[in-house]
């Protein structure tokens, strides 16, 4: 009898049996750049087009993170790594489902998103740039937040007087000042649908 109590793994239903049930493969798609880069824009028709394609896969971004689970955490240096360690443990959760996430967070540092891909796994982290200069980010201050921490408002701002870390080898760049927000999808998907395919 004791022996039939562990390991309980072998037990549960295998990885390859849900992806075949899903008919997918799944991935944690991890954008990060700046404020105002088009990040959540374009997580959210990424995941619309997907989904029309028949994947099934869930956004994670600051709106249904930070106001729930990770409403605790403010902007420091430390609240940031375990905002993005929580979401990273997350997207595993839903990798290891078989369900395929769009992770829309700044992690903006180098250290930030190799702890995500250590917790993710290789396999299955993408990490994708989402890009746009500062100076287009805070001439399309899209929330006022730029001008609030110009002002002194709102200390800590990342691209302010808090750093981003330019990824060196991101699976993907997308550059959201030369295209089209339609390009920057069509593009992404172009290069994701291989991976997710069975
Ligand atoms: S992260 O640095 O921990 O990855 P996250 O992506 O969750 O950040 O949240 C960023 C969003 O929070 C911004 O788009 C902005 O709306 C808001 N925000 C509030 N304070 C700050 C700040 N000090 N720096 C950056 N973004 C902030």
């Amino acid at each position: 009898m004791a022996e039939n109590i562990f390991p309980i793994y072998d037990r549960l239903v295998q990885f390859e049996d849900r992806c075949r049930r899903l008919n997918q493969r799944p991935v944690s798609l991890w954008f990060c750049g700046l404020s105002g880069s088009g990040k959540s824009t374009i997580a959210i028709g990424l995941e619309k087009i997907l989904f029309q394609k028949g994947y099934i896969v869930q956004v994670l971004d600051g709106d249904n993170i930070r106001n729930g689970i990770n409403s605790n955490l403010g902007f420091s240096v430390e609240d940031r790594l375990e905002n993005n360690r929580r979401v990273a443990e997350i997207s595993k959760l839903y990798n290891r489902s078989g369900l395929i996430t769009i992770n829309s967070f700044i992690s903006p540092t180098k250290d930030i998103r190799a702890h995500a891909k250590a917790i993710i796994g290789e396999e299955f982290f993408k990490e994708i740039y989402i890009k746009a200069s500062l100076d287009v980010c805070e001439k399309r201050d899209v929330k006022g937040l730029y001008k609030k921490a110009r002002r002194g408002e709102i200390k800590g701002f990342t691209g302010i007087d808090s750093p981003f870390e330019v990824p060196e080898v991101p699976f993907l760049e997308i550059d959201t000042e030369k295209h089209t927000l339609d390009e920057c999808i069509q593009s992404l998907f172009k290069a994701i649908e291989p991976l997710i395919r069975i």
